[in-house]
């Protein structure tokens, strides 16, 4: 598992990369969970606007359902959604990623905003999950992350 030192630049990196590539992917970060405060995921490296929701309670939002349950969430109209935490007015869609240890325990989660409806599929789920494994292995795999992402993308 990568350690906090490496934390910082490799989420940083992947959330540039990813925001760079893919055009409607609008706000792309990183929840951790909190090694302080249990049940509660803190805002990490983010690439986007600024947002409001900086610690979110397991179960609340998206966010928060991701991680309580463990599963990828796709949302591709997110007005239709109960359980969800705004963050800005233009945001149509969300997937979330959660990064669950072998052991069972959420390390965090890969949160991505799109301004367009619907503009997910199976790709987008498959090669954020593959994201995460990597992330759990302490090494990822720059050239493949490149080469990945164009063939999931372009
Ligand atoms: N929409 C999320 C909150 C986080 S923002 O998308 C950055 C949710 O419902 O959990």
């Amino acid at each position: 598992e990568i350690t906090k030192l490496d934390n910082e630049n490799i989420l940083q990196n992947i959330c540039e990369l990813l925001d760079k590539y893919v055009p409607y992917y609008n706000w792309t970060g990183f929840y951790l969970m909190d090694e302080k405060e249990e049940g509660v995921l803190v805002l990490g490296p983010y690439v986007g606007e600024p947002t409001e929701h900086v610690r979110i309670p397991v179960g609340r939002g998206i966010c928060g359902q991701a991680a309580a349950t463990k599963l990828t969430f796709v949302v591709q109209d997110v007005s239709l959604e109960t359980n969800y935490l705004s963050c800005s007015p233009h945001v149509k869609s969300e997937i979330v990623v959660p990064i669950v240890r072998n052991d069972g325990s959420v390390f965090g989660e890969i949160d991505i905003d799109s301004h367009f409806k619907a503009p997910f599929d199976e790709r987008d789920q498959e090669f954020l999950e593959w994201i995460a494994k990597q992330l759990l292995v302490r090494v990822v795999h720059w050239k493949d992350f490149e080469r990945r992402i164009k063939i999931a993308y372009l």
